[in-house]
């Protein structure tokens, strides 16, 4: 597989957090977030369902809690396996997913969606046109 399509080691995937990694598509740079479960890692668009320009990882990890991803923006939670929000204001929806392998405890995109750009954040603060003001603050 292409050294250029290497994300991480499987390794660096915290077993209680998130590890973000940025890629680009044809409208531009995307967050993405890896995820480890029960004996696999998933990869998702980090963004919420409910605002989509909410992101689920600010850039430290996002919060992992009982195999769920939290959003601390109204608490929805995502299970980390398969992006299914089962409770919250977006119940019912599903994080946008981004196609991934591990081999040999190496983490590949696959996607031919996007190319991968570096590990860490974007850059940009928003992940749609339309700017929030975020009031969870830090
Ligand atoms: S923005 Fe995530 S639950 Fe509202």
């Amino acid at each position: 597989m292409d050294d250029d399509r290497h994300v991480a080691s499987l390794d660096e995937v915290p077993s209680d957090g998130t590890l973000l990694f940025t890629v680009r598509d044809g409208d531009g740079l995307a967050e993405v977030i890896l995820v480890r479960f029960d004996d696999g890692v998933s990869a998702y668009k980090n963004y919420c369902q409910h605002w989509t320009d909410v992101r689920l990882d600010k850039g430290s990890g996002a919060l992992v809690r009982n195999d769920e991803i939290v959003c601390q923006k109204h608490a929805a939670t995502f299970e980390c396996d398969s992006g299914y929000c089962n409770f919250g204001p977006c119940e019912g929806s599903y994080l946008d997913t981004v196609e991934i392998t591990v081999r040999d405890g190496e983490v590949f995109l696959t996607d031919d969606e996007y190319t991968f750009e570096r590990l860490g954040p974007s850059g940009e603060t928003a992940q749609s046109s339309g700017s929030r003001i975020d009031f969870t603050g830090t």
